[in-house]
């Protein structure tokens, strides 16, 4: 009875399901949106319904005139009259599956598109609270959840719903006494079936899941293909496969099993409700009381009727697993951002200056709402300064870079740029004033031109590849086999990890903003590339404000300010030679990297410092 469009609808995904149904309502505007599919469609199934009722009084006309009466002419009649029903069956079907299997797949992707949409408008601590493969599975398995419902249950509901009454109002013209006698039996033969039914959709449930713990374990141990290979484990890992297809294997037969006694079930329970009616009514054929058609077409409508009640259960378990990806859309939709532009948003001066200043900025991330990561930290930077923020691993320095382009807000504290409240200002435009290269480029799969274009797509080729050659790419590019136009792989797996860190500096070169950030973005680079490098961020940085945070020193010696960060706190700001001369912080971590070049006399204070 069940109906297949692009999606194969007996394999339906797992996911919780819902009795909250009226939050499908929210669904209802996608739908409406298209009023010409809609009546279309409505208007093809009322019709499909129609016309497989009109093939039952074909088939009595078929056997009452044509047969009874040794007519030919009305056989000719009965025939051209089923075959009219069926032809109208036919087109009205083809324009019931066409237009409401559509409807279905445009809402599920205009749904796709407004939830992509709002993702991207949420603030980054949103993406930290929620694993990212719930949002996908929200986006594809969720989704089409939705499109299930609207491109077919809904649909075979109503035209289900035609047929159960249309069959029940031509069953009771036909005979009263039979009508009575199958509602008696409609639901004998029925709810067993039902509820065998239940059984294999239990088994098919057991099975899905070993499947999907196999894909999980594969998954796992193609990925990890290196480790296997280096532990030698391969012979453990084929023991490992083989017991978990196995698995698979037993609870698949299972279920094949079950199912064939379904089939088996269905087919002596529907054969002897049938036989129990024909034996009724072919004694009332015999008494008289019924024409020989009546009964056909009786027994036809029965039939019908029947098919569509025993399609109602499956449909209302569609319309609660609707409902439950519904409230799993719904409330990505209803996630407001925290990070968002004012209504009415303070221009920053249309010639960037590029100052920037902390006023007692404190900080924890969203995620662990009681672990100070920025304690009061107070700091300002002139125009075009360049200047250094060095500090112990965890001390918060790529934090502060995070604050400054408002991925997330300061829990206490004002940040300025160009004299501006960021809270104050535009998303976009503050955004658009920053270059950064971030601890951990992203790479994303596409060409070497694609992924440094990112950073500006309205470069021209020049300016591409000024930047190519000022991140010392050039040489990179010539060992590349389609050159630029190079696909890189997920994440970019076919660069090393130094050669990832000068694309993402080639993006920063091409975007030209006023201030930039590097966080660590030449700490993967060999001595000489790095070398080479500062000498062109030299120039890129001659006229913009420059925050670098570092942890090899000797690439900051020559910042106008360092400032010295620990534990979230500023703990010292000065020049390289100020800061030596204080017994502090960055005394401490200047010894440990430059012993040689400070040329301390007692190593063995280098030496307790090392150790410390
Ligand atoms: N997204 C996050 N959610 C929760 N805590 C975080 C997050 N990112 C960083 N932290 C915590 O905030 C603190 C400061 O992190 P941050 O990345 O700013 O350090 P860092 O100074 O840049 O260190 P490193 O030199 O190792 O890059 C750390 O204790 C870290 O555990
Ligand atoms: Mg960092």
């Amino acid at each position: 009875m069940r109906e297949k469009s692009s999606v194969d609808y007996t394999t339906k995904p797992q996911r919780p399901s819902s009795n909250n149904i009226a939050i499908l309502s929210r669904f209802i505007p996608f739908v409406f949106k298209y009023k010409g599919q809609l009546s279309l469609g409505l208007l093809s199934l009322a019709l499909a319904a129609i016309s497989v009722l009109g093939v039952g009084l074909g088939l009595r006309n078929l056997v009452d005139q044509a047969f009874s009466h040794e007519s030919s002419s009305a056989l000719n009649q009965a025939i051209l009259f089923l075959l009219i029903s069926v032809v109208v069956m036919a087109v009205a079907s083809f324009g019931r599956t066409y237009f409401i299997s559509w409807l279905g797949e445009k809402v599920m992707s205009d749904i796709r598109e407004k939830i992509h949409d709002h993702l991207l408008k949420l603030d980054v601590g949103y993406f930290e609270t929620v694993r990212p493969g719930e949002i996908i599975s929200r986006l594809t398995v969720d989704t089409t959840l939705i499109q299930i419902l609207i491109g077919n249950s809904v649909a075979l509901a109503i035209r289900n719903l035609l047929l159960f009454i249309g069959g029940v109002a031509m069953m009771l013209t036909m005979s009263m006494r039979l009508s009575a006698l199958s509602l008696l039996i409609i639901p004998l033969v029925i709810l067993p079936l039902l509820a065998f039914g239940k059984r294999v959709k239990a088994a098919s449930r057991i099975t899905q899941d070993a499947v999907a713990d196999l894909s999980g374990y594969l998954e796992e141990s193609l990925m990890s293909i290196r480790t296997c290979h280096a532990f030698q484990r391969e012979t453990q890992d084929l023991n490992l496969f083989k017991a978990a297809s196995t698995r698979a294997f037993l609870r698949s037969n299972q279920y094949l099993l079950n199912r064939s006694w379904l089939t088996f079930l269905v087919m002596t329970f529907v054969f002897i409700g049938v036989s129990g009616l024909l034996w009724i009514g072919g004694q009332d054929v015999l008494k008289g009381n019924l024409s020989a058609g009546q009964l056909t077409s009786f027994l036809f409508y029965a039939l019908t009727a029947a098919g569509s009640i025993a399609s109602f259960s499956e449909i209302y378990a569609d319309i609660q697993r609707a409902s439950g990806a519904a409230e799993r859309l719904v409330e990505i939709l209803e996630t407001s951002p925290k990070i968002q532009s004012p209504h009415t948003p303070r221009a920053l001066p249309n010639q960037p200056r590029g100052t920037i200043a902390l006023h007692n900025v404190c900080f924890s991330y969203p995620g662990h709402p009681g672990k100070d990561v920025l304690r009061d930290v107070t700091l300002s930077i002139a125009p075009g300064e360049k200047v250094a923020l060095v500090g112990p691993s965890g001390s918060g320095k790529s934090t502060i870079l995070s604050l400054l382009l408002r991925f997330y807000d300061a829990t206490a504290g004002s940040i300025y740029v160009d004299g501006v409240d960021i809270k104050e200002t535009s998303l976009s435009v503050l955004r658009s004033r920053f270059g950064i290269v971030p601890q951990d480029p992203m790479i994303f799969s596409g060409t070497l031109y694609e992924n440094i274009v990112y950073a500006r797509p309205s470069a021209s080729e020049t300016e591409v590849w000024n930047a190519l050659e000022a991140a010392h790419l050039m040489d990179v590019i010539q060992g590349l086999p389609q050159g630029l136009h190079t696909q890189l792989g997920v994440k970019g797996v076919r660069l090393s990890g130094g050669q990832k860190q000068r694309l993402a500096l080639a993006r920063v070169f091409l975007r030209d903003a006023p201030i930039l950030l590097l966080d660590e973005a030449t700490s993967s680079l060999d001595a000489q590339s790095e070398a080479l490098i500062q000498e062109s961020l030299k120039t890129l940085m001659m006229k913009k404000t420059t925050l670098v945070v570092a942890h090899r020193l000797a690439t900051v010696l020559k910042s106008d300010k360092i400032i010295v960060l620990n534990q979230g706190c500023v703990d010292a700001v000065g020049t390289h030679a100020e800061l030596i001369a204080e017994d502090g912080l960055y005394r401490k971590l200047a010894m440990l990297q430059f012993m040689d070049s400070l040329n301390i006399p007692d190593n063995s204070k280098v030496q307790k410092a090392l150790w410390a």
